[in-house]
């Protein structure tokens, strides 16, 4: 599987796992919310350790990932203060949202494809695994 491919899924996993708490309220709304956070601290985890650094050490991806990893620290920080019990979540889930989306938007059409430029897709296969297997090991010791 090339690492765009994995990524897309990924981050329509996270997407719509905000959409979702966006839509319902209650103990719905509270329910996505937490698979969302969870979904995206894992995430940031393996884009941090495996993604960001190779970004960083490559010339022509330098300037993406230093930006990608604010933003990374500026959605944790939201992660951390939104609260979906209160009125204004709303508001702040869709501003959420409209960054995300940014981001998104930043790492698929720039930041991966100029990574993966070149680098062989049986190679990209064994980096995806090795992120699969490190998500699974995030998910494990979340619980
Ligand atoms: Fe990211
Ligand atoms: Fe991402």
């Amino acid at each position: 599987m090339e690492f765009l491919q994995w990524m897309k899924g990924e981050h329509q996993e996270a997407r719509q796992l905000l959409r979702k708490a966006l839509q319902s309220d209650g103990r719905a709304r509270e329910q996505a919310w937490q698979k969302f956070c969870d979904e995206m601290r894992i995430h940031h985890r393996l884009e941090e350790k495996y993604l960001y650094p190779l970004g960083e050490g490559f010339g022509p991806t330098r300037e993406i990932a230093v930006h990608a990893i604010e933003e990374t620290q500026k959605t944790e920080r939201l992660l951390d203060e939104l609260d979906p019990s209160a009125s204004w979540f709303a508001e702040e889930a869709e501003e959420l949202q409209r960054m995300l989306e940014d981001h998104i938007e930043e790492e698929e059409n720039e930041l991966v494809p100029k990574l993966m430029d070149g680098v062989p897709v049986d190679q990209q296969s064994k980096l995806v695994q090795k992120l699969q297997e490190a998500k699974q090991f995030e998910m494990q010791s979340a619980r």
